[in-house]
């Protein structure tokens, strides 16, 4: 494998598609009531299957036009040489010299994959079978803890990506957790976090998952110590361990586990690195939930399961992979994303789960799109050409629906959103006759709906309405969305759903010429914590040496703290 990608990013901005888009959105007037009504066959063009996912396209603010511009922007771009060299494990991650290989992780493993002189899918297919292996312990009970209890409570401890994806992918798939077992997260140095978490546990039954890529982060080191005195100090008051070094490390051996890339940092904790599942640096924090990170995760689903989701991100990736990119999903998503950064002044993206399961799955995309797309330079130093990033957000409907879609339906700004939903519940109740899922979807579908082909003043009025309050009750129409409709919030569709999205961020990533696989942008904050911590703790100096605003906080801060 060559350690550089084969040439550097082309300006998008430069490009003849870039052009024509330019053009095409200055003359564009959205009008999706008279395109629906001129082509009915617009909704079948523009829906596509991606694995199991069904995805509308339709009611996007696009013609034929920009879509066949925006796929000739992928081609000036080199979307495709850019793709394959990331799944062939080229160091596209420049500014960490790094291959870039999630899809790696669940590459069937009869299909080897070499890279920097590593047989990488017999890597990943043996630490697998390690957390495989190590699940069935302790959903057997065959894992005990110092008193020869099994395993009730998993509390993972991690941060950002050694957090985020495997608490949305637990409480997603929460109906394949077995009986007896839950999983909480710990991931806030706020102090709160970890006592709240801890407050009601039986230390005899609790397994710490201290789950961290690099093993250096602040806020998991510190929330393990936590643990590990908690764990002690509980232990001991239950007459379970003696107070003494070897009870000590008895409890560790028994009530630790880590997940890591630095196993020697494993072991300068005092967990035996027996105990430790890896993982390698190819694979991006946010981008990890597959691999050992979601050690918590393959616990409470169990391997089938968790290989099931496995299977599913495997089937995105070959979708991305392989498909034409007119009928790519994550291609043309990731294409419709720059329309409308770039050409339709929007600045946010909202992500409107019909799906209570996936409650936490706004929070994990915002980790894995703003930390891998917001960035203000290209992968070869130079300054970005165009808007990068916009803000991801979102909340399950129809909670939102009742708090902040007034602005999405009303507002002054452009907001794409994706609806996604699944046609059979995990909990199929009735109310009386009613199917209460059919109700919940009704919902989904009234409001792309809504959004697309709104209200005239005509209809308003049409209804009674006196003259005075007309214009407040009509709706624009004209509010793109797009939306995804699974079978069922399966493990297998919760893994094409991840990877649908780690393709999109990547498309972007690509038409903006950016590295997003880095993330530079977190690391000023870390170190001035590092550095400010003294002066919070009460040295003169280092207050001394904060800016002034700083140091008046600061000093106020201890004047408050009683
Ligand atoms: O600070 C950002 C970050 O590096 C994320 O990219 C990462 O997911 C998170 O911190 C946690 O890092 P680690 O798994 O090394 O503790």
């Amino acid at each position: 494998m060559t350690s550089e990608p084969a040439r550097g990013p082309v300006d998008a901005t430069t490009t003849n598609a870039w052009g024509s888009l330019t053009e095409l959105s200055k003359n564009l007037r959205p009008d999706l009531r008279g395109w629906f009504a001129a082509d009915p066959a617009r909704a079948e063009r523009l829906s596509h299957q991606a694995a199991d996912l069904h995805v509308d396209l339709s009611k996007n603010l696009v013609t034929d036009e920009v879509l066949a511009s925006l796929l000739a922007l992928a081609d000036e771009v080199r979307l495709t040489e850019r793709r394959d060299a990331m799944f062939a494990g080229e160091h596209i991650n420049v500014t960490e010299d790094r291959a870039v290989l999630h899809t790696a992780l669940r590459r069937p493993s009869d299909e080897p994959l070499t890279v920097d002189g590593q047989d990488v899918t017999a890597d990943v297919a043996d630490e697998l079978a390690k957390v495989y292996a190590f699940a069935e312990k302790v959903r057997s009970g065959e894992w005990t803890g110092v008193t020869g209890e099994p395993v009730r409570t998993i509390v993972n401890i991690g941060i950002g990506g050694s957090d985020l994806g495997p608490v949305m992918a637990y409480e997603a798939l929460e109906p394949y957790v077995q009986d007896g077992l839950e999983v909480r997260f710990v991931s806030n140095i706020d102090p709160t976090d970890v006592a709240q978490k801890t407050a009601d546990l039986d230390p005899t039954t609790t397994l710490f998952i201290v789950a961290s890529k690099t093993f250096g982060t602040l806020e998991t080191l510190t929330n393990a110590r936590l643990a590990r005195d908690w764990l002690w100090r509980s232990l001991v008051a239950a007459g379970a361990v003696e107070d003494s070094d070897d009870g000590r490390s008895d409890a560790v051996a028994k009530h630790f586990v880590a997940v890591s890339t630095a196993l020697d940092k494993v072991a300068a904790f005092g967990i035996d690195p027996e105990n430790a599942f890896g993982f390698w640096d190819w694979v991006g924090g946010r981008y990890s939930v597959d691999s050992a990170i979601g050690t918590s995760l393959a616990i409470a689903i169990g391997p089938d399961a968790f290989a099931e989701l496995l299977a599913g991100f495997h089937a995105m990736d070959e979708h991305f992979r392989t498909t034409p990119l007119e009928n790519n999903v994550p291609v043309l998503m990731g294409l419709l994303n720059v329309w409308y950064v770039n050409f339709r002044d929007a600045h946010t993206h909202a992500v409107l789960p019909y799906a209570q399961q996936l409650h936490r799955f706004p929070a994990y995309l915002q980790q894995l799109t703003m930390e891998s797309n917001g960035k203000s330079v290209r992968w070869d130093g130079t300054p970005v050409t165009s808007d990068t990033g916009e803000v991801f957000w979102g909340e399950p409907g129809t909670n939102g629906q009742h708090a902040f879609y007034q602005l999405i339906h009303q507002g002054t700004r452009t907001i794409p959103a994706d609806f996604i939903a699944v046609a059979n519940p995990a909990y199929p109740l009735r109310d009386a006759e009613a199917d209460v899922h059919g109700l919940f979807l009704a919902n989904f579908f009234a409001q792309t709906k809504a959004l697309a082909f709104g209200k005239t003043a005509d209809e308003v009025r049409a209804e009674g309405v006196a003259e005075d309050l007309v214009s407040a009750k009509v709706f624009s129409g004209n509010r793109p969305t797009t939306s995804i409709l699974a079978p069922a919030l399966t493990p297998s569709v919760l893994g094409q759903l991840v990877a649908l999205y780690e393709h999109i961020t990547f498309v972007q990533g690509v038409v903006w010429g950016i590295d997003s696989f880095d993330q530079w942008g977190v690391e000023l904050g870390k170190k001035l914590a590092l550095e400010i911590a003294p002066a919070v703790a009460g040295d003169e100096a280092a207050l001394a040496a904060q800016d002034p605003s700083t140091a008046a906080l600061i000093a106020r801060y201890r004047e408050l703290r009683a």
